[in-house]
């Protein structure tokens, strides 16, 4: 057995994002340590990194980002060269709802991870490296034309994405006051198997599966680009490896959709596999009031992270969705799990059903 090459800080690790870029890094470098740090919030669930737990190269520790004395005695105790932070507060409709949270866990949250790896860092940089896993939505929101470039001004307009772009920020001038090693990433809208069922895709499955109403937002026109997170972690693992420090890339799928016409799609997929009449989802699509300050459109130009690391989406984009809905479908207890409790409170305050 030879030793461990890295020792890997996955901040955010028992969330959407977070259980898959783990699953993919103890799967594929046995000779890394990873260590899963999540406070295990409402969107944290261990049933996500369930198939790994016993790997010997993972382990999982329960802790608040925006605990500094928390943080400093991790870095303390585990020879961490790596951060991969993607712990946050992650949804839109939360943000308008309870702000301050999402200014607590992803401003603060993220200085004192910077922080506290500074901290451990100091006078040996070498080989370290602060990874920051963000989002498109901190470019604000395109017209008809146009894609997100890495030197698209900053233009947040929600407190969910103004809370991110502010942590981008920190990121930079911590890479650049202190000298830390950082790079960042801003991708487009995942989808795929473990999204809280907050979010678009796994909500409206879950709502066609109970024959409950599909709230579509405004008159549905808005603009998504869709991205498999299997390949967001792929794309991660290369930035990780090949990425430049000081270096920003943008990630996402060439894969835009309008919110109704993947609404469409869907109800179209999940009625055939459920063996149900043509048309019997649809009848479920019901407009309500817009999501307050609704960005248009985002679409990502991947350009740079496709000619310099070499790395491309590789799922089309009827494929993903028939096999995340196949996976929500086949996981109902999981669904069952996390829409217990506290997730009927938040859905009937934000639906109002
Ligand atoms: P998620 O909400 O599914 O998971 C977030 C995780 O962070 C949860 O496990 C939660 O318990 C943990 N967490 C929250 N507060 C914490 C704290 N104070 N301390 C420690 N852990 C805490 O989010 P996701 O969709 O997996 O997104 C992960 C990251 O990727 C976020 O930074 C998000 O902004 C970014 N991102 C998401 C998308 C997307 O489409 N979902 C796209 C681009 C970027
Ligand atoms: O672009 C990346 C971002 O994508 C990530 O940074 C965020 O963490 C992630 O939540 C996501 O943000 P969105 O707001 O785009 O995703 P959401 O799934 O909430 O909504 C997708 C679109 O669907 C958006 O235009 C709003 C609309 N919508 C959403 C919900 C939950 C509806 O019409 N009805 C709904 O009930």
């Amino acid at each position: 057995m030879s030793a461990i090459e890295k020792t890997i800080l996955v901040t955010g690790g028992a969330g959407f994002i977070g259980s898959h870029l783990l699953r993919h890094l103890v799967r594929t470098y046995p000779h890394y340590k990873l260590i899963n740090l999540d406070l295990l919030t409402y969107a944290g669930n261990l049933e996500n990194v369930r198939d790994i737990e016993d790997a010997p190269n993972y382990s999982f520790l329960r802790a608040d980002i925006t605990d500094l004395d928390a943080m400093r005695s991790i870095f303390a105790v585990y020879p961490v060269d790596t951060v991969i932070h993607l712990a946050a507060e992650s949804h839109v409709d939360r943000s308008i709802d309870d702000p301050l949270i999402f200014v607590k866990t992803n401003l603060l949250g993220t200085a004192t991870l910077l922080q506290a790896a500074k901290e451990a860092w100091d006078g040996n940089m070498d080989g370290k490296l602060f990874y920051h896993v963000s989002t498109d939505e901190v470019y604000g929101s395109l017209g008809e034309d146009g894609l997100f470039t890495e030197t698209s001004p900053y233009d947040p307009r929600s407190p969910y994405s103004a809370s991110k772009a502010g942590s981008d920020q920190l990121v930079r001038a911590w890479g650049h006051t202190y000298g830390l090693p950082v790079v960042l990433s801003n991708c487009s809208n995942n989808y795929g198997p473990n999204q809280f069922p907050e979010k678009l895709i796994p909500l409206f499955i879950n709502n066609i599966r109970h024959r409950k109403a599909l709230p579509v937002y405004g008159k549905g026109e808005n603009v998504r680009d869709w991205l498999y997170v299997e390949d967001h972690a792929r794309a991660i693992d290369v930035i990780l490896h090949e990425g430049q420090l000081g270096e920003t890339y943008n990630i996402g799928g060439h894969n835009e959709w309008k919110n109704i016409d993947l609404v469409r799609l869907m109800c179209r997929l999940v009625d055939e596999k459920l063996g149900r009449a043509e048309g019997s989802a649809e009848a479920l699509i019901t407009y309500v009031t817009d999501r307050a300050g609704h960005d248009m459109r985002y679409a990502i130009d991947a350009s740079k992270i496709e000619r310099e690391l070499g790395w491309r989406p590789s799922l089309q984009f009827e494929e993903g969705l028939s096999r995340t809905i196949d996976w929500y479908l086949e996981n109902e207890t999981w669904l069952d799990h996390v829409t217990s409790g506290a997730y009927q409170e938040y859905y009937d305050k934000m639906y109002g059903q």
